[in-house]
């Protein structure tokens, strides 16, 4: 597979309608897809403040407010807009394809286990 051309299926573009958003777990990760009048985006479903899920918050505009404590974060960027948190949300490239939207998102790490302890014997 072609690096940087690793987009899998993530939702059907007319299960998504402009204003509304759904998590979604693509390769272990929880993705919030968000859909605007300018396209649709993915982040991280996982506010950074307080590693809470972002699902639920309003979008406002181009920015989505965490429900919780109020951190605002560009949903393009992932940038964070307001003094809550200097930390941001972890953004993923998205296509649309004949109607299916997809993402590129790389997959967690799970198994994974180091040659020092394979050699160690414990
Ligand atoms: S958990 Fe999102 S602002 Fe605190």
């Amino acid at each position: 597979m072609m690096p940087g051309n690793d987009y899998i299926f993530a939702l059907n573009l007319s299960d998504l309608e402009i204003g509304t958003q759904r998590a979604v777990n693509l390769r272990g990760r929880n993705v919030l897809l968000c859909r605007t009048e300018g396209g649709v985006y993915a982040l991280a479903d996982l506010c950074p403040h307080a590693q809470q899920p972002l699902a639920g918050s309003p979008i406002e505009g181009k920015a989505i407010r965490c429900r919780l404590h109020g951190a605002r974060f560009n949903i393009l960027t992932g940038i964070p807009l307001n003094s809550v948190t200097r930390k941001s949300v972890a953004v993923f490239p998205v296509r649309i394809r004949e109607g299916v939207i997809e993402v590129n998102v790389p997959p967690v790490a799970t198994g994974y286990l180091p040659q020092f302890a394979i050699q160690s014997g414990k």
